[in-house]
């Protein structure tokens, strides 16, 4: 099993949303045995944002397409995903790779590959709640990854924002979720 392990976060060892992954990385790895781990810190080696030329680069889809798994830690920065994580994801939808155009419509090339998403934000967005048409993080991601075959699964850490003891809770909570997930 070949796993593709990416972070996000600018908070470093503060980040809720990396203590997730690492979590999910326990888990897979104790469960397989064996895996190969590939690392990708989107903080701390930005990929360029999109450019005509980056095209030409395949490095970046290649690694995706070579993974099983992927993990992916996504924190909500101003109701999105970070501009790290786009950037990452301008580079692996792409047509006629993970994607593309048929007489029915578009079809998803990336089928079969598991994708797990830790994802954390301050607030709450839950249906019917104030905030909810802000949540473009989850909704985005879901659809991204939809749109190129997959159906990811999320453990979620939300309202960290709120206080310090339920931020403490709620990240207690998504890493137990990450037990279940592996199981
Ligand atoms: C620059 C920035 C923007 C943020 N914007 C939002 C936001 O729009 N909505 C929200 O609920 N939380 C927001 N937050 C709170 C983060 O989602 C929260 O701190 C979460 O823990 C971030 O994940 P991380 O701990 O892995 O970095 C923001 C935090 C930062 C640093």
């Amino acid at each position: 099993m070949t796993v593709l392990h990416i972070d996000s976060s600018i908070s470093g060892e503060n980040s809720a949303s990396r203590a997730i992954t690492r979590s999910i990385l326990d888990q897979l790895t104790i469960e397989r045995g064996g895996a190969d781990v590939i690392y990708r810190d989107l903080a701390a080696e930005p990929i360029p944002h999109l450019t005509l030329d980056a095209f030409a680069d395949s490095s970046v889809i290649d690694e995706f397409l070579a993974a099983d798994t992927i993990v992916i830690g996504a924190p909500m920065y101003n109701f999105s995903a970070p501009t790290q994580l786009k950037a990452w994801i301008d580079r692996i939808v792409v047509a006629g790779k993970t994607f593309q155009y048929t007489a029915n419509g578009p079809e998803g090339l990336a089928k079969g590959k598991r994708v797990i998403i830790g994802l954390a934000r301050g607030g709450f967005y839950n249906q019917g709640s104030p905030a909810a048409a802000l949540e473009h993080l989850e909704t985005y991601l879901r659809g991204v990854f939809n749109f190129i075959g997959i159906e990811p699964e999320f453990v979620v850490a939300e309202g960290l924002g709120i206080s310090p003891e339920h931020r403490q809770t709620a990240i207690q909570q998504a890493l137990g979720d990450t037990v279940r997930l592996a199981a």
